[in-house]
């Protein structure tokens, strides 16, 4: 069944409290329910989801009900209006279900001996007969029974003894955000006072043994309290927040009301295991579970179709917190690449939809990059085109406004209506239509004005033919042919298919720095000579617009390469001042130095109407290194030599920062001297950070295979920082032994089907190794293919989430098209496939 936006109906029953009780047991686990009813309609029947559990017994005010009083299948219990009473009434369920055997994981399962749940977005009706949906918002209170020693739930405790644990959550909540979690843990704890005096309680809970890899983690909880008080004026609410981190685990992390539950390896972090990126993404995620705890459950969604409103906000609301705690632009450049990576690759390919579509099969499916990053944009927008007070007057109106409900975008763009005045009548297609626009500017400059003269037109997107103008606001400044910003940023606003804005009293003609900050998701497209480019690069005051500047640059020479003209000396000109400029941010010239990678360039070429060659992309790329190496070996190695950080590490910008630098050199470097520097750096790294990425450069030349035994030495033990070094093979193998690489790694005793973080690095690594997974003869495809029927049986969500390395398949030429289709053909066929496997190879092949 297809579920749409359009047959939205509110619950016509209250649903006051609901008393849970668990009598925990891996393979018979019993819970009751007790619901406290209002009916809220004349004659509705009361509909309540559930899936996969023995019904053991259903009474409503103590009364049982037989077989005959109500409907059973396998899509949940319906109990026929003529059987209910008028008023409040007493519902009480008993049903079983197996924890150990949900693979799924979603619901209530098991991982490593300790039970915990997932229920967003529709994993409670796996744990009991209810009303699974956001809008039904209840008080939930909890009884454990369980030997194990660590029994959690939302909320406050508010009694324990042997074998049990009670909790009550005072804030009404949607099912989604339940949670329940026991097992043998270990707290690290901590403590936050709120600024009006509520003493919090911190704790950190993790298998024994993982303790010491945890004190990152509760300084970032910390740090994300402290700021959503003075960003936002968000207090937290409750005496008690836990974390608990969670190796099986479907997606990064669950924002559950005062239990947060963690995939482990975006909590687990020391200097030996983690790098510098994971302390920026683990700092950054318990951020984003943190600040949920506004946008998200005390204003939550009405239906799935609104879930970027807690999504795209809370996105923009972590990435505003990251450019403030670390380098506010290169933390941007990194979220534009992120999101050009991601996001403009699925609005270009069959996968494309809306912020806010309007029908799914299997809400699962949606929990994508359109609806977490493009959704955070389009609140950036927001914030651009209201300026900082506007934007901080309308979230305060959000806040007032809506506290305790269950909303949609039109709530939320009506917020922004009344706190500025203006008509956003035109601004809200951003959320209702997919696609990412293009922009084409010239620009004329005559008698000291210079004019601007911008189209728009957002290309067709499956289903959607009709693309009428959008509003988009347009960052722009100018400098002078000397370098000087002759006009800083303003915001042009575009409302129309073509505009011209007009600059005057110039005495030059000035270098426009156009769509400054990524100021919005769209494509931007301008004749501009590589010497301008190269300029920019030089003089931009907008870190994003300098580093677009060589991005430019560095894609077009490679687009070049690729079809087999010549590399661009302004480029390779501009690079060497870039490394020879000791005065800017390492961090930031470690991001210039950093090419475009084969995706990437693939994509620009089918955008211009090539067929990109995957093969020539990866020699074009390999190529070019080469030739910086060559051109700046003396500059680079000094780089490196002198980048080198001394001293006990810190996660912080500034050493990353230099770290990244080195290793961006290295890359280069390695590429002509055989290795020698990145095996060297390799044997003498104390880090995490230096150690991969010193074996990634080696195994993308086709070596380091004694440094892959040793790694797998010292880290058999350790599954997540095993990830790595799986990851690093399936990205990275040249293509010709790639496919044969993973089979074989695939096949190892360790590794564990059952586990996401697994296939995610080993079949997530070769999906991103473009000329191995986008082999001639599709090899890559047909091994991906069976991995995913493979994974489908037992993890279903999981399996249609990695399907998408398929979405690209119409870029390439006919033989691999030919390859793609069948394999996709040939998965659609396989009987007993999943809802949400189905849907993305409905999808991907229509
Ligand atoms: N709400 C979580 C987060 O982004 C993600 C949960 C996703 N769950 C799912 N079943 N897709 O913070
Ligand atoms: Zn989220």
């Amino acid at each position: 069944g297809v579920t749409l936006l359009s047959d939205y109906k509110p619950y016509p029953f209250e649903i006051a409290s609901v008393s849970l009780i668990f009598r925990l047991d891996p393979a018979a686990t019993r819970v009751l329910a007790t619901l406290d009813v209002t009916p809220r309609q004349p004659g509705a029947d009361m509909v309540l989801q559930g899936e996969d559990l023995t019904l053991i017994s259903l009474s409503l005010d103590g009364r049982t009900l037989a077989p005959g009083d109500y409907l059973l299948d396998e899509t949940g219990l319906t109990l026929p209006a003529a059987g209910l009473p008028a008023g409040p009434f007493r519902l009480q369920t008993e049903v079983e279900i197996a924890p150990a055997a949900n693979t799924a994981l979603e619901g209530l399962y098991m991982s490593n001996g300790m039970y915990c749940t997932q229920c967003e977005a529709e994993g409670f009706r796996h744990i009991t007969f209810y009303p699974d949906r956001p809008d039904v918002m209840s008080r939930f209170h909890v009884r454990i029974e369980s030997d194990l020693p660590v029994l959690l739930s939302n909320g406050n405790p508010v009694g324990q003894g042997p074998g049990w644990a009670e909790w009550d959550d005072p804030w009404p909540k949607p099912a989604y955000l339940f949670a329940l979690v026991a097992g043998d843990l270990r707290a690290t704890s901590g403590s936050f006072t709120t600024r009006s005096g509520r003493k919090v309680d911190l704790n950190i809970w993790v298998r024994p043994g993982d303790e010491d890899r945890c004190d990152f983690a509760l300084g970032a909880l910390a740090r994300s309290m402290t700021w959503d008080e003075e960003a936002y004026g968000r207090e937290y609410d409750l005496d008690l927040f836990n974390i608990v981190a969670v190796d099986d685990f479907n997606m990064g992390a669950m924002e559950n009301k005062g239990l947060n539950i963690f995939n482990s390896k975006l909590v687990l972090a020391s200097p030996e295991t983690a790098t510098d990126t994971d302390y920026e993404r683990i700092e950054a995620v318990i951020a984003h579970e943190y600040f949920h705890n506004w946008t998200g459950n005390r204003i939550t969604c009405r239906d799935w179709f609104q879930l970027c409103l807690k999504e795209g906000l809370t996105v923009y609301r972590d990435q505003s917190f990251t450019r403030d705690v670390r380098l506010g632009g290169l933390k941007r450049i990194e979220d534009v690449a992120a999101l050009r990576a991601r996001q403009f690759r699925e609005d270009a390919g069959p996968l494309a939809h809306p912020p806010r579509p309007d029908r799914y099969k299997e809400i699962n499916n949606f929990y994508t990059a359109t609806v977490y990053e493009k959704g955070a944009e389009v609140v950036g927008m927001l914030a651009t085109l209201l300026g900082p007070e506007g934007y901080r007057a309308a979230l305060d109106l959000y806040f007032d406004r809506h506290d305790g409900q269950a909303c949609t975008i039109e709530d939320w763009i009506k917020v922004f209506e009344d706190a500025s005045g203006r008509d956003l009548s035109q601004f809200k297609l951003w959320y209702t239509q997919a696609g990412t626009p293009k922009l084409t500017v010239s620009e004329t400059y005559a008698a000291g004005t210079l004019t601007l003269d911008v189209m728009q037109m957002t290309p067709p997107t499956p289903g959607e033919t009709e693309k009428p103008p959008r509003h988009i606001p347009l960052a722009v400044g100018l400098l002078s042919p000397n370098g000087d910003e002759v006009v800083p940023t303003v915001v042009l606003e575009l409302t129309e298919t073509r505009q011209s804005f007009r600059f005057e009293g110039l005495s030059a003609r000035p270098v426009p720095s156009i769509l400054r900050g990524f100021s919005a998701p769209v494509i931007l497209e301008r004749a501009t000579t590589p010497a301008e480019q190269a300029f920019l690069l030089a003089h931009d005051t907008d870190p994003f617009n300098r580093w677009e500047a060589g991005r430019t640059l560095a894609r077009q020479t490679l687009m070049a390469m690729a079809r087999g003209e010549g590399a661009q000396l302004d480029y390779l000109d501009a690079v060497g001042r870039l490394i020879a400029d000791d005065e800017a941010d390492p961090g930031f010239r470690a991001a210039c130095l950093r090419l475009p990678g084969e995706d990437e360039i693939a994509a620009a070429l089918f955008a211009r109407g090539d067929t990109p060659d995957p093969e020539a992309i990866r020699v074009a790329r390999r190529k070019l290194m080469k030739m910086l190496a060559t051109r700046h070996g003396a500059a680079l190695s000094r780089v490196y030599d002198s980048c080198a950080v001394a001293g006990p590490y810190s996660p912080d910008a500034g050493p990353a920062g230099r770290r990244a630098l080195r290793l961006a050199t290295l890359a280069l470097l390695t590429t002509e001297d055989g290795g020698a520097r990145a095996a060297a750096l390799f044997a003498e790294a104390t880090n995490m950070t230096e150690s991969i990425g010193a074996l990634n450069l080696l195994v993308a030349e086709g070596k380091g295979q004694g440094q892959l035994a040793g790694f797998a030495a010292r880290w058999a033990a350790d599954p997540l920082v095993m990830d790595k070094w799986r990851m690093a093979q399936g990205a990275l193998t040249p293509p010709e032994d790639a496919a044969e690489t993973v089979a074989r790694l695939a096949a190892a005793p360790e590794f564990d089907w059952k586990n996401p973080n697994r296939f995610r690095s080993l079949l997530g690594g070769f999906a991103a190794n473009h000329a191995g997974f986008h082999r001639a003869d599709g090899a890559g495809y047909a091994l991906y293919a069976d991995w995913l029927l493979r994974l489908d049986p037992l993890n279903p969500q999981t399996a249609a989430r990695m399907s998408t390395a398929f979405e690209t398949w119409r870029r390439y030429d006919a033989p691999r098209q030919a390859h793609a289709k069948a394999a996709l053909a040939r998965i659609a066929a396989t009987p007993g496939l999943s809802r949400d496997l189905g849907e993305m190879v409905g999808r991907l092949a229509g």
